[in-house]
């Protein structure tokens, strides 16, 4: 997904420094988790990861991408849904889920994606342009299609057909692709007011297929101080944390959203974006403010007990470098850090245009790294 921070391009770099320190696979925090891909990637390296957020479509990705592992064989759901087995009997359902590939997971994002009869609910009525106030983060259609998806995964949850890791792994495909066909210009902020080419494709859902990894992996959505005083003893804590002042609740509220579901509490929005009328103050993130982020990391790191310690931060951060390292200084069993550098292209989506383009930009990627036992 477009994620402010995502560290999908980083990996080789986070695992080439861990390489480095010499440091081996064990347990791993990973502690501001986002789309959860460094969790993942520890995850294929031998981790078992821990991994925490404050926003539960970040949880819905934890679940997937690093508690599963391995594709879930959906045999209750071919059994208890008659519609899908009637889906199944036809040739032409049968010959699409094919080019999806093989295995239990393709025929069901078919039936999800292509089958499923569009059907208004919270999506339609909020944020497309038909029913939504005006709002055009969907087409009408891609609107329908998200909340009858949505509704079904809810359905199939309820009445057993599917176990927590199929629900989650759907999910996290809706959402995924529900990102893929939003007309913005990357984060949920604003929509673009007129169609942009992505946004007029139809929704699909392609999952990303869980991998195998050392078993005991974890997920919590919550707070990471919080969650790594409860974890206790780990080898390492990973820490990638927001670096400026966009809160990720009002740049992703839609995400969050689908994430969350709106069948037990309807959420209440407003204003242009329809954004949650009533802020959730447990997600505004101390990291998100010059004045609190030091105390949110010097706070984490005593919290924390992880022998190492590997921060992600970027040069542009609300942290200064020198503030940063005085915290890791302070909390290392050595006095001592150490800096890893690595130059990377990030391509931003030239927003003041209706056809999105993407300008490049050079930006200086840190590790910072501390020994805290
Ligand atoms: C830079 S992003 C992480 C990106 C992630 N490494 C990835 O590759 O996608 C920062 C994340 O920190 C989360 N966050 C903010 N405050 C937090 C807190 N107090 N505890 C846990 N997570 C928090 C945000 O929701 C966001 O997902």
């Amino acid at each position: 997904m477009r994620y402010i921070g995502n560290k999908t391009r980083l990996l080789p770099f986070i695992m080439d420094t861990l390489a480095d320190l010499g440091i081996s696979p064990g347990a791993a925090h990973d502690a501001c988790a986002g789309t959860a891909a460094v969790g993942r990637e520890l995850k294929v390296h031998g981790w078992r990861v821990a991994s925490s957020d404050i926003m539960t479509y970040s949880h819905v990705f934890q679940r997937a991408y690093v508690v599963l592992q391995r594709v879930p064989s959906f045999a209750e759901l071919r059994a208890g849904d008659p519609e899908l087995r009637r889906a199944l009997r036809s040739p032409r359902f049968r010959e699409a889920a094919a080019r999806r590939g093989t295995g239990a997971l393709a025929p069901v994002c078919e039936y999800l994606a292509r089958w499923l009869e569009p059907r208004g609910g919270f999506i339609a009525s909020h944020y497309a342009p038909a029913r939504g106030a005006g709002r055009m983060y969907f087409t009408d259609e891609n609107a329908m299609r998200i909340d009858a998806i949505r509704r079904r995964l809810d359905e199939w949850r309820t009445e057993g057909l599917i176990g927590d890791g199929a629900f989650y792994l759907l999910l996290a495909a809706l959402i995924e692709g529900a990102d893929r066909v939003a007309n913005t210009a990357g984060v949920y902020a604003a929509y673009i007011k007129s169609w942009q080419p992505n946004a007029l494709r139809p929704i699909d859902l392609v999952p990303l297929v869980p991998t195998r990894g050392a078993k005991g992996s974890s997920a919590y959505l919550g707070d990471a101080e919080q969650v790594a005083g409860d974890l206790g003893p780990v080898e390492l804590l990973y820490l990638d944390p927001p670096y400026n002042a966009r809160q990720y609740t009002g740049y992703y509220h839609i995400p969050e959203i689908i994430a969350r579901g709106w069948f037990d509490t309807v959420p209440v929005i407003a204003g242009k974006t329809g954004l949650p009328r009533v802020a959730d103050r447990s997600l505004r993130s101390a990291w998100c403010s010059a004045g609190r982020a030091e105390q949110a990391l010097r706070g984490l790191l005593a919290a924390s007990g992880a022998r190492h310690v590997l921060v992600s931060y970027n040069s542009e951060g609300l942290l200064d470098a020198s503030v940063l390292e005085a915290a890791l200084r302070d909390a290392s069993v050595d006095g001592r850090t150490r800096t890893f550098t690595r130059e990377y292209r990030r391509y931003r989506a030239d927003r003041d245009h209706i056809n999105r383009r993407y300008r490049a930009d050079g930006l200086r990627e840190l590790l910072y790294y501390a020994k805290l036992r």
